[in-house]
């Protein structure tokens, strides 16, 4: 079984996210996914995301291309969690190109185009810009 191993905050769940998941799960068999905690969101980000991360790993564990659903807790544990989990592809959006270069020793890594136009961040200014 090829496993596909993926990574993101998924805050208010958009479009652009289910396209990632069902893409990278078409590189495999099994997709497993790692969810950033709240934690690690606010120190990439530097905000709190909307949705609580046990919620972001419920809609995710939801979608009938995932697999399994973890809660990445750190940058500096890609390394074992690609480990732990024999995940053979490791797969990200295009805003990450190159980043994960470093793990090419360990696995397949494939960065696939971002559905344009779409982000999070976007659609919480527009809420925001409506209030
Ligand atoms: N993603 C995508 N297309 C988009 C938005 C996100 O393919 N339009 C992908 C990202 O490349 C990443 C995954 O979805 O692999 C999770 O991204 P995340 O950062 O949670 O979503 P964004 O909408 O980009 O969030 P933000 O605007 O807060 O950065």
């Amino acid at each position: 079984m090829k496993k596909v191993i993926t990574f993101g905050t998924f805050d208010v769940f958009h479009i652009g996210h289910v396209s990632i998941l069902e893409r990278a799960k078409s590189y495999g068999d099994y997709l497993i996914v790692g969810v950033s905690s709240d934690d690690l969101n606010f120190s990439k980000k530097g905000c709190k995301p909307i949705y609580s991360e046990k919620d972001r790993r419920k809609i995710i564990k939801s979608l009938s291309c995932v697999d399994e659903v973890f809660s990445e807790t750190s940058l500096d544990l890609k390394r074992q969690y690609i480990n732990d989990f024999n995940a053979e592809i490791l797969i990200m959006g295009d805003d990450w190109k190159g980043k994960f270069d470093n793990h090419k020793d360990q696995c397949e890594v494939i960065y696939l185009p971002r559905t344009p136009s779409i982000s999070t961040k976007k659609i919480i200014e527009v809420v925001k810009s409506t209030e």
